[in-house]
């Protein structure tokens, strides 16, 4: 992973946010700062506990991710700062190691393509910082970064529940496209888009379904629907599906 040619320098990056944040990639510096909010997120903010379970996350995260010189590094974080120093949101990017298992392996991507992908695998704004976009930006940031580094796939995975988070993946042209069990009695959805396919028109919708009916959409993926975007209907969250592009032809619209 050749992150230096890549050049982690946000300022490459066009990207939206308000004018009292600053985009930076952290280091092994800004440990402690990143371990503050993401306690104060999980013990505090979530809007369901499910929402990010710490237990799912990979060994040594995040310190695994805050050491970019390394040749070995696991991934990097991107970081955002607010005007009086203090990190309020973070987003990060892993990479495929060889041999460790991801979520990704359930996905069809050839086994040759599978150090072409980058992992969206973690992001938490500080609550009073939410609802200002600061979330695309960080999703808008991460895929910019994969581009720079020659990576084909991006993937993410969340609880089927977390809608807040999955329609912004969406809404950035990843479609869910498998359900899977995990550790707990826990599910997540999969989402995925391929960087080498421009996204184009705003597909369909063909079926929506309610996000806790997870067997549901589970069938219809298999079926060969993709889940493409959130719908609201009064106080009821939907899931809105859409068949599967097929020929290579994507058809997926960014609403973002
Ligand atoms: C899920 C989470 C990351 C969303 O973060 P957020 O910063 O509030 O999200 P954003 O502000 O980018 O988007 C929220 C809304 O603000 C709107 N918004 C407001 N100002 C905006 C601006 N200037 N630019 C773009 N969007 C803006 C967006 O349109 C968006 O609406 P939408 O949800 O209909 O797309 C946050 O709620 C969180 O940290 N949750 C707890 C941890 C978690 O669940 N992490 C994800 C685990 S998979």
């Amino acid at each position: 992973m050749n992150l230096k040619a890549a050049g982690l320098d946000q300022s490459k990056y066009a990207l939206s946010l308000p004018d009292d944040i600053s985009p930076r990639i952290l280091n092994i510096s800004d440990l402690k700062a990143l371990n503050e909010l993401r306690r104060r997120v999980v013990s505090g903010q979530l809007a369901h506990p499910d929402c990010y379970r710490k237990e799912a996350e990979s060994p040594n995260f995040p310190a695994s991710h805050l050491e970019p010189a390394l040749a070995d590094i696991h991934g990097v974080i991107c970081g955002l700062i607010d005007a009086t120093g203090q990190l309020v949101g973070y987003g990060s990017l892993s990479f495929a190691l060889p041999d460790v298992p991801s979520r990704a392996d359930v996905l069809d991507i050839p086994a040759d393509e599978r150090p072409r992908i980058g992992y969206l695998s973690s992001s938490m704004i500080d609550q009073n910082r939410q609802g200002q976009g600061l979330h695309h930006a960080l999703i808008d940031w991460r895929i910019q970064l994969c581009t720079a580094l020659a990576l084909s796939h991006v993937v993410s995975a969340t609880w089927p529940g977390n809608y807040r988070s999955w329609k912004h993946l969406t809404a950035h042209g990843l479609r869910g496209k498998k359900i899977v069990d995990v550790a707990q009695g826990l599910q997540r959805t999969v989402f995925h888009r391929d960087l080498r396919i421009p996204l184009s028109e705003r597909e369909e919708a063909q079926v929506t379904v309610d996000i806790f009916d997870i067997e549901h959409q589970r069938e219809l993926i298999d079926q060969g629907f993709w889940i493409c975007r959130l719908l609201h209907n009064g106080d009821q969250a939907l899931a809105e599906l859409c068949l599967a592009a097929t020929n290579n032809a994507l058809i997926c619209g960014q609403e973002a």
